[in-house]
């Protein structure tokens, strides 16, 4: 495994804490996934969230009528997943972080894949092969939402440039310490567009906060496509 590859890993086995559905993925299910390309729960759409982190989305997807799959690397993580949707415990597995263009995750065939802030810990050349990865395992005219963190993000901001289109962060604040992390930031939207190419874009956008002054904007850009 490539070391940033086992860097990020080790991160993610303490595992992502999300309540509930954030907002960006709500509001985008009730603005447009629904209305504009049907996308309702109504005929049990299969639905793959790669790197689900504790499902908190999944959650709210299954809560609408989705049949809901995850992938993550983290092991506390998956077992989150499964102790919050106990009734679908077996459409949840750990992966491995290195990406391979043949993986195919729950048989593939899903109706929506959603990628929420997990995309971007992968290189340039490896997000391509997870990418075409993904897009292989959806049918004819799928839909795929990603969020990427942008370079406006205060991540960025502490971070260092490494090879491959990623940056080493480094964090430390009171709430926060992040090393030995590693993140393939997005430009602008011309970037984004690029990272996203094989799949033919429907929309553009972005969501972003800031809660205190000793941290900054937590950017991040919405991409909307199918396959
Ligand atoms: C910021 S968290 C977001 C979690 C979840 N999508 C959410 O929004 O609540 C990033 C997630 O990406 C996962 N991740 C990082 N690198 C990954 C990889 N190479 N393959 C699969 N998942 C990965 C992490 O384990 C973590 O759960």
């Amino acid at each position: 495994m490539d070391s940033y590859l086992k860097a990020n890993y080790d991160y993610w086995q303490s595992g992502y804490t999300a309540g509930n559905v954030e907002s960006w993925v709500f509001r985008a299910f009730g603005r447009i996934l629904k209305p504009e390309f049907g996308l309702s729960g109504e005929k049990h759409e299969k639905l793959l969230d790669f790197g689900c982190g504790s499902g908190a989305a999944l959650s709210f997807f299954d809560r609408n009528g989705f049949d809901v799959y995850g992938v993550d690397i983290s092991k506390i993580d998956m077992s989150r997943c499964k102790e919050r949707m106990p009734h679908i415990a077996d459409h949840f597995t750990i992966v491995d972080p290195t990406p391979r263009v043949d993986d195919v995750f729950f048989d593939g065939d899903f109706d929506l894949v959603t990628a929420i802030q997990s995309l971007y810990y992968y290189s340039s050349g490896d997000l391509e092969t997870r990418l075409i990865s993904l897009k292989k395992q959806m049918k004819r005219g799928a839909i795929i939402y990603a969020t990427m963190m942008g370079s406006k993000s205060w991540y960025y901001d502490n971070s260092a440039e490494r090879e491959n289109g990623l940056r080493e962060v480094n964090i430390d604040t009171p709430r926060l310490k992040i090393k030995n992390y590693f993140v393939n930031f997005t430009h602008s939207e011309d970037d984004l567009l690029s990272k996203f190419s094989m799949f033919k874009r429907l929309h553009v956008g972005y969501y972003d906060a800031r809660y205190i002054e000793t941290e900054g904007s937590d950017f991040h850009w919405i991409f909307i496509g199918r396959a």
